[in-house]
């Protein structure tokens, strides 16, 4: 049941509101501006002993994974970083004991991340899940973890449950945070932010026209490039993941710092990009990105919290905690992609070559 919208993606993207409010629910402490996680199976004694966090996870999850990481280093101050799943198991890595390892999927039966979760249990690693799937194979396979209350997602493309992924990271890092060294007032700024999303994401999806009149604009390309830095990074990879699943528009994703490294080259004006460009401590940074793409005579589609002089256009977003920001940055790229399917009149929920779970390597 489509629920009166076109397909599934549309109303998946639709529905996030409501699942970012359900993954919120009832997990909020407020007396001690923090969360209570009761399925991580992890004491305050044992969460402070962790020296180092791996996130493993395939294609969206991975990306969630990142932005996980992100939240959890800056949150919490443990070092975490996220890998493919499939990359992790067959590089023959380094188990350590004391590193906490936690494995990422919607479908929660992706065999890459199965493996991955059985080759760590099988050495006497800790493993949760984060997952969306209740009772999954790797929901049962894990040693604790979180549900990530999306509900059930049907598109083939992961919208809805990508960000509430991100944000079931955020009161991971949040909860681990208060544990270490995060303070109060920090807590309660984040917990604030958190509840500020629903409402955000809300006035974003009003901007859909606008952003379906933009992709009208962009549909025609070849090629797209997505930039994008720190926390903005796993933005531009999300984005560009999902308008080449949807619309098989080649794009590329690149941390806006390397643009002079290499991928400047392509920058012309048949080449539009998509900056991720909010109002936090790089903001000079990234704007010294547009100016180097303008000077090439590229089209720049930014998604800032104010309107960008050298972007040809801005998608403005409302602005939350700088740490939370990405959540919402994400939302309209992923209309974007939707609304280019579209005018090129691709099969959203189904697209060609990919199947919903991946349960063969
Ligand atoms: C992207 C997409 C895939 C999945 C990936 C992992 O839109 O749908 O990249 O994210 O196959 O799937 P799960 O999260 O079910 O493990």
């Amino acid at each position: 049941d489509m629920g009166g919208h076109d397909t599934y993606m549309h109303k998946e993207i639709s529905e996030q509101p409501d699942a970012v409010d359900r993954v919120l629910r009832g997990r909020i402490d407020d007396r001690f501006s923090t969360v209570h996680l009761g399925g991580l199976n992890l004491d305050a004694r044992e969460a402070r002993s962790i020296r180092r966090i791996k996130i493993l996870g395939c294609g969206t999850s991975y990306h969630a994974g990142l932005i996980g990481a992100g939240l959890i280093e800056s949150m919490a101050r443990i070092p975490a970083d996220a890998e493919p799943a499939s990359e992790f198991r067959y590089r023959n890595p380094v188990v350590d004991p004391d590193t906490l390892y936690i494995a990422v999927s919607q479908s929660g039966e992706t065999y890459d991340v199965l493996a991955a979760v059985q080759e760590l249990k099988r050495k006497g690693a800790r493993v949760l899940g984060v997952v969306n799937v209740v009772g999954s194979a790797i929901a049962r396979e894990a040693d604790g973890g979180m549900y990530v209350h999306a509900g059930p997602e049907v598109c083939v493309v992961s919208t809805k449950c990508f960000t509430n992924t991100v944000v079931a990271f955020a009161l991971l890092a949040l909860h681990l945070g208060r544990i270490r060294d995060l303070s109060v007032t920090d807590g309660k700024r984040i917990i604030e932010g958190l509840r500020r999303l629903p409402g955000q994401i809300e006035e974003i999806l009003k901007s859909e026209d606008d952003i379906k009149k933009l992709a009208k604009e962009y549909a025609g390309a070849q090629s797209m490039m997505f930039i994008g830095r720190v926390r903005g990074y796993p933005v531009a990879l999300e984005a560009s993941l999902k308008l080449k699943e949807i619309s098989y528009i080649h794009a590329e994703a690149y941390p806006a710092s390397e643009l002079k490294h290499g991928p400047l080259a392509l920058i012309e004006p048949a080449l539009p990009t998509v900056a991720i460009v909010p109002d936090d401590d790089l903001l000079e940074k990234n704007r010294a990105a547009l100016e180097e793409i303008k000077a090439r005579s590229g089209r720049i589609l930014a998604v800032a919290h104010q309107t960008q002089e050298k972007a040809d256009h801005t998608i403005v977003v409302p602005k939350n905690e700088d740490e939370l920001d990405p959540i919402l940055m994400g939302i309209p790229l992923q209309l974007l992609a939707y609304h280019t399917a579209l005018a090129m009149g691709r099969d959203i929920d189904k697209p060609r070559n990919l199947a919903k779970s991946v349960t063969v390597e």
